[in-house]
């Protein structure tokens, strides 16, 4: 039983509150992932789980046991981070048995785990090398067999691919998955990077500064984000936000005097300044009308997809997924429109209303 709670967590470094009061509830056997912009906490809040860092207030409990003032050692979890930490100069095989081996199991025990933990990652053919032989791919999976023979309840993973080129990070993200579902433990993941978040996550844990802007599965962040933080960060290319304000009978005046009634919203929760959220799937665009006009100034295309990136004088760049065969190239006039049921209205709060 792997589940993670954390109640009211709060850290702080001097005077300077990194972790501001954060409660989470992971459930057993899931894959979650903390995603943010560099400096928001991912790896503090992680460590405080792992018992690797104090906390200032607050507590942590693992498999239904508070652990907040227990030894990293005694948590039933394993971490892997960025930096694989192997020990140069014994062998992989060693190098994966290294914490049975402090802990003082029998060695047809230790074997037996290790043999299992080769079979799992494919390792079974490096056992006798040395790290410094390995590719970096291979030197992560060694690193991550360090952590599966110890069989833990939870699983902490500190941006453990960040290392790789593109290629082996894509591979390795789906060797993960797979893994997750085999040994059907916790895993806690951290990333800065929002596809590895979407793609690898049962659910996602959004933080800012310190806080959790939203918690929830990757379509629903997608389709719902519940703030203009979230709704920024998540999703490649961005967003597109046209400021909006409070028009007639519920409706938000957009720039161009453009007038929009958006389902599920009404008049009293307008506000000033508010910011309506498109993707860039969800505008349309035409040779001949629109909502507005404006210019393609880049073509952007990468083969399975296209974008066009459009200067549109009362909003600035938008843009837009090119779908179809009529063509735009840069220079070329366009308009463009969207459909009210596919927007995101935020309120002078940054909060969602509709
Ligand atoms: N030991 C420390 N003393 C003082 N400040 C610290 C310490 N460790 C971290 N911080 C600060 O806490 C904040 C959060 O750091 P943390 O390493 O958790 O960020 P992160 O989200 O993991 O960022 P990154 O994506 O860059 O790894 C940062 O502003 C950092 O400077
Ligand atoms: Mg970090």
């Amino acid at each position: 039983m792997g589940q993670v709670e954390l109640q009211n967590v709060k850290k702080s470094f001097g005077s300077v509150d990194v972790i501001k009061d954060i409660s989470l509830d992971i459930k057993d056997g899931e894959f979650v992932v903390f995603v943010g912009p560099s400096g928001c906490g991912k790896s503090t809040l992680l460590r405080m789980i792992s018992g690797l860092e104090t906390m200032s207030e607050g507590t942590v409990g693992i498999a239904g046991r508070d652990v907040t003032d227990v030894q990293p050692s005694e948590r039933e979890i394993a971490m892997v981070f960025q930096s694989y930490a192997l020990f140069p100069h014994i062998s992989v095989r060693d190098n994966v048995a290294f914490g049975l081996k402090i802990a003082g199991l029998p060695k047809e025990e230790i074997d037996a785990k290790v043999a299992k933990t080769s079979e799992i990652l494919g390792l079974e053919k490096l056992l006798d090398r040395k790290p410094r032989e390995l590719s970096g791919g291979q030197q992560q999976r060694v690193a991550i067999g360090r952590a599966i023979v110890r069989e833990p309840a939870v699983f902490l993973f500190d941006e453990p691919l960040s290392n790789l080129d593109a290629a082996l990070r894509v591979q390795m993200r789906i060797e993960l998955i797979k893994l997750h579902a085999s040994l059907d433990a916790t895993m806690i993941y951290v990333t800065h990077d929002q596809v590895e978040a979407m793609t690898m996550a049962e659910r996602i844990v959004v933080l800012r500064d310190g806080r959790v802007e939203q918690f929830d599965t990757p379509v629903r962040l997608y389709d719902r984000p519940q703030n203009l933080f979230v709704a920024g960060f998540i999703g490649s290319p961005k967003m597109n936000f046209v400021k909006a304000s409070p028009g007639e009978s519920g409706a938000v005046l957009l720039a161009n005097k453009v007038s929009k009634s958006i389902p599920g919203v009404v008049q009293d929760q307008l506000t000033p300044n508010m910011q309506l959220g498109i993707r860039p799937e969800h505008i349309t665009y035409s040779h001949d009308s629109g909502d507005w006009q404006g210019t393609v100034t880049v073509e952007e295309q990468l083969g399975s997809d296209a974008f066009l990136y459009v200067d549109v004088p009362e909003i600035g760049q938008v843009t837009v997924r090119a779908v179809d065969e009529r063509s735009f190239t840069r220079g070329d006039t366009i308009f463009l429109s969207f459909d009210p049921e596919r927007c995101h209205l935020f309120n002078d709060d940054e909060q969602r209303i509709n």
